[in-house]
């Protein structure tokens, strides 16, 4: 069967309602299932505004983006939810169990599923720390786990769902640089059949990736493999650096 997840935006600019200024200026991308496209940019470049845009979280005023040839404007939330899954740049932890927040957008998934995702998010160790298990309880806003955890945990969330489509923005940037790679190591395995975008600020989390998009104030100003940016782009040249 052919793969689904495949991710297109098609000169898509945007402005969030009120604002005088677009944030996103035509933007043109394809994101393929089974491939990483990874997209880095300076602080403000427009990163987390760009990765809202598939889960509908705002709509684009023009241009178009689109899943498996349909925009997602044509979609009901519930089929993006079950085919996209976001990890926010700041994560979110509900008051519950851990094992209701790792259910939260499947909420029949098995046992064996909850700690195949946690493996894989290299989470697994802190679960299993504590006599509670997947029982733990986590506090209101995640303020009883640290950052790295709360990432992890969700990340392992997104994981549980085996949705056509990741979109992790700056997941890894809690993580020390062993666990980060040994996390995406896991994550490749896992997700060979999905669409993986990976907002980083780290250029070590995205070397490997397929294609990585620069963008610098709400437009992608180069794009290639880590190897031929670092020949051709100067803002790529700069992040290595700094
Ligand atoms: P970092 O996460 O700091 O690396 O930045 P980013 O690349 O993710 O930038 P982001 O997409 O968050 O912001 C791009 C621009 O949009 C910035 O100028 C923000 O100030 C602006 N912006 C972000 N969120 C909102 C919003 O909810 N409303 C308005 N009006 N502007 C926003
Ligand atoms: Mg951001």
């Amino acid at each position: 069967a052919e793969k689904k997840g495949r991710v297109e935006f098609r000169d898509v600019t945007f402005k969030y309602p009120g604002a005088e200024a677009p944030v996103l200026s035509n933007i043109s991308f394809t994101a393929e299932p089974g491939k990483t496209l990874a997209i880095i940019g300076s602080t403000g470049a427009g990163k987390t505004t760009l990765v809202s845009l598939l889960p509908r979280l705002y709509d684009v005023a023009s241009g178009d983006v689109l899943l498996d040839g349909v925009p997602v404007t044509k979609m009901d939330a519930s089929e993006i939810t079950s085919r996209v899954s976001a990890v926010p740049q700041k994560p979110y932890l509900f008051s519950g169990t851990i094992e209701h927040n790792l259910r939260f957008g499947k909420p029949d998934a098995t046992d064996d599923e909850l700690w195949d995702a946690l493996e894989t998010a290299q989470a697994k160790g802190f679960v299993e720390e504590k006599s509670s298990g997947l029982n733990r309880r986590i506090a209101q806003g995640g303020t009883n786990v640290s950052g790295g955890q709360r990432q992890r945990l969700s990340i392992a969330r997104a994981l549980v769902t085996k949705p056509n489509v990741y979109l992790f923005d700056d997941s890894f940037s809690a993580l020390d640089v062993a666990t980060d790679a040994r996390l995406r190591k896991a994550l490749k395995a896992k997700t060979r059949d999905a669409t993986v975008i990976i907002v980083a600020q780290r250029v070590s989390t995205i070397a490997d990736a397929d294609e990585i998009l620069v963008l610098d104030n709400g437009r992608i100003v180069d794009r290639g493999t880590h190897d031929e940016l670092l020949e051709t782009s100067p803002t790529y040249q700069e992040i290595v650096e700094s």
